[in-house]
């Protein structure tokens, strides 16, 4: 594994791989055993989008692994003026040990890892977020114990938490599920994986696709850069929506998930995020942990 550019590119066991050292550090982390893998290096983030959760958990997971992370804006650096990602990807190479990105197109992250010399990872993009479902990942693993053979159902836009959780999802051996409405499928290129690799069902009832789940996951009806989309959105994505029935629909012990941040009485109900937000909030914990091992795995 050179980069983090999508799910796509990773084999199971590089998955896996990822997953196990997530735990060993979160368990090192927890018992006060420094883990100063990445003492000297230094991670260049590029932010074009907001952030909270991968902005904070890149910069302190960082940190405790004894490197240091750095801020870029777009707005204030001269990617923000055009300047050719080719030319940033080729002079942060020669500052940095490594680059997390959180942009729009996947393309411009392909890119960037294309002219640099240095490992390259997506903090989201329109395509995708691995880093989210690595976490998401993570956290069913620590709730039920294992992937394999687990039913997981994403109800929504077929959007990068979409697109990224169906193929981490079926690399890890889980059936997956998603309810979207009719022009807000997941991507071709993810349909198409999903078709060949099999486990996969596209439908458009949420209640249908939640059936005998064990894990039901949501995210936003406008992603970040579709503000303008927003009220047209509501309308189309009106009942596609974590709810009690969906919620009767999946297994009696299903967990919840959600990237976050999350619009209660839209993809979700407040109520049944609130019932599941122990493991809602452990995901975003994960971040950190799982994070943590993507920089380890390709920085060290
Ligand atoms: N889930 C997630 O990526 O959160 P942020 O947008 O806050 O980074
Ligand atoms: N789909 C959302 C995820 C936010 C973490 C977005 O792209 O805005």
């Amino acid at each position: 594994m050179k980069n983090l550019l999508k799910l796509l590119d990773l084999s199971e066991q590089e998955i896996l791989n990822i997953l196990n050292l997530g735990d060993q550090l979160k368990y090192e982390l927890k018992h006060g055993i420094a883990h100063p893998r990445l003492a000297g290096k230094a991670l260049g983030m590029i932010f074009e989008k907001a952030s909270t959760r991968t902005r904070v958990s890149f910069e302190t997971g960082t940190y405790q692994l004894g490197g240091h992370a750095l801020f870029i804006s777009a707005q204030t650096s001269q990617i923000g003026r055009g300047e050719p990602i080719q030319d940033t990807a080729r002079v942060l190479s020669r500052y940095l040990n490594g680059i997390m990105i959180r942009t729009f197109a996947q393309e411009e992250v392909e890119q960037l890892a294309k002219y640099s010399s240095i490992p390259i990872i997506n903090g989201l993009t329109d395509f995708a977020h691995p880093c989210q479902v690595l976490a998401d990942l993570m956290t069913v693993r620590e709730y039920k114990g294992r992937l394999k053979g687990l039913k997981l159902c994403f109800i929504g836009d077929g959007n990068n938490m979409a697109n990224s959780l169906i193929v981490g999802g079926l690399k890890v051996g889980m059936e997956v599920s998603v309810a979207s409405p009719e022009g807000y499928e997941p991507d071709q290129q993810v349909l198409d994986f999903a078709k060949e690799h099999g486990g996969f069902t596209l439908v458009r009832d949420p209640s249908e696709a939640a059936k005998d789940a064990d894990v039901v996951i949501t995210d936003v009806w406008a992603s970040m850069g579709e503000e303008q989309e927003a009220e047209k959105r509501k309308k189309a994505f009106a009942g596609y929506q974590i709810n009690q029935k969906v919620m009767d629909a999946a297994k009696s012990d299903a967990m919840v998930q959600h990237c976050l941040p999350a619009h209660r009485g839209e993809e979700i109900t407040a109520d049944i995020f609130e019932a599941h937000a122990d493991e809602i909030f452990e995901e975003a914990e994960n971040r950190l942990h799982a994070q943590k091992a993507v920089m380890v795995l390709l920085m060290e």
